[in-house]
């Protein structure tokens, strides 16, 4: 994949968790609108992504995607200059199979998928102004091989067009390999899922449907190969995405979890909420500088479990400056005490350290252990220095 692109973990907002099919270009300029005067841009969130569903049900005579006429009637190339207008970047979705998930799913009428086109889509989207590619796999069949060679066909299409496109895709999705989970895709893409979709919950015992723990918990099973350039994506955020199949949301706890999670984790931030009618909460969780800051670290090293007791988990995320962020993870129903020390965390055993806590925005000092009440369903999330 395009080695300009994609040097920390990609962030912006995605139709997807929200909308669903539900998407037109008004919600879309909308979105840009507010991505810019609600400050999320300027806090990082770039890339614009309009996710399945977009187009025309059918190719037209000489096999070119077309927009839908009647969602999109000025078209995507309009859209993406309306998107780089406001200073964004411009996303679309496609997949290397023949039809897309909803159009599998006969939720979206047609097979527009990208096999057999992808020379002619790579050059349709540089064309139109595209700067991220979602490429969803969408189909139980194919092996291994066969994923490597279709996702690999597109990256080289897409370098062909010369523009700089950060490639993202989804192996998992409808394949019972979760081949995302399991082989090293660094080299083919820029992102690539590690697990099923999230839900706007917490938890669920279902297999197909995850909540925040449940991601976290195969994310970081997937072997490490995070870094500049290649990132595991355990999926979108769900931060302000309420009622959607059934899941009311999460709470402002449980929101802070997860995206503390994510950022210690080193994922890409794809915003999932309405940000036309965000409340203010949200938008503060979504642009907090400092947990933003633990996510785009240069050094981009994935953040691992350092301790676990029940419900209760200690993470430490090396950081380029030398400072380490810890997470103390609590799962559990009730608030809990959560302690480790600056050599759990990777530090000069027993240094005197100085403690920034991320969401309090407030700096302490301690020479001995350093510890937390959490709230039942939260994280403290502190940058540890040595002194
Ligand atoms: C499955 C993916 O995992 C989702 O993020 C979304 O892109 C849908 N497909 C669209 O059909």
């Amino acid at each position: 994949p395009d080695p300009r692109v994609a040097r920390t973990p990609p962030m912006g907002w995605n139709s997807w968790n929200s909308f669903g099919c539900g998407i037109d270009e008004r919600l879309i300029r909308d979105t840009a609108d507010h991505l810019v005067s609600s400050g999320m841009r300027d806090a990082g969130y770039r890339y614009l992504v309009v996710d399945d569903c977009w187009f025309d049900p059918r190719r037209d005579a000489g096999g070119e995607l077309r927009a839908d006429p009647v969602r999109f009637p000025s078209g995507m190339r309009a859209l993406a200059d309306y998107v780089h207008s406001r200073g964004l970047e411009f996303g679309l979705y496609e997949v290397p199979t023949d039809r897309t998930c909803a159009q599998r799913s006969g939720t979206y009428p047609g097979a527009t998928g990208s096999r057999g086109h992808e020379e002619q889509d790579a050059r349709t989207f540089a064309d139109w102004g595209v700067d991220y590619l979602k490429y969803d796999w969408c189909s139980p069949e194919g092996t291994l091989d066969e994923q490597i060679d279709a996702f690999s066909t597109m990256r080289n299409a897409l370098r062909a067009t010369g523009r700089p496109i950060v490639f993202s895709i989804n192996p998992n999705s409808d394949h019972a390999a979760k081949t995302g989970a399991t082989h090293d895709w660094t080299g083919i893409a820029h992102q690539w899922r590690t697990t099923d979709d999230i839900k706007p919950v917490w938890h669920t015992d279902g297999a197909d449907e995850m909540g925040v723990v449940d991601v976290v918990d195969v994310n970081r099973k997937a072997a490490r190969r995070a870094g500049p350039g290649h990132w595991h994506d355990p999926d979108m955020l769900e931060v302000g995405v309420h009622d959607v199949d059934g899941f009311r949301g999460l709470n402002g706890s449980e929101a802070r979890a997860h995206l503390s999670t994510w950022a210690v984790m080193a994922a890409p931030l794809l915003a999932g909420n309405n940000v036309t009618t965000m409340p203010a909460e949200v938008r503060d969780a979504l642009t907090n500088p400092e947990v933003i800051a633990v996510d785009q670290d240069p050094a981009g090293i994935e953040g691992t479990p350092v301790r676990a007791t029940g419900d209760q988990q200690v993470w430490a995320k090396p950081m380029a400056d030398g400072s380490r962020v810890v997470a103390l993870f609590n799962r559990g129903d009730r608030p809990a005490t959560i302690r480790t020390t600056a050599g759990e965390a990777g530090l000069p055993r027993a240094s005197a350290c100085t403690v920034r806590d991320l969401w309090a925005h407030a700096t302490t000092t301690t020479s001995g252990d350093i510890a937390a009440v959490v709230p039942a369903h939260g994280v403290a999330l502190l940058r540890v220095s040595a002194r």
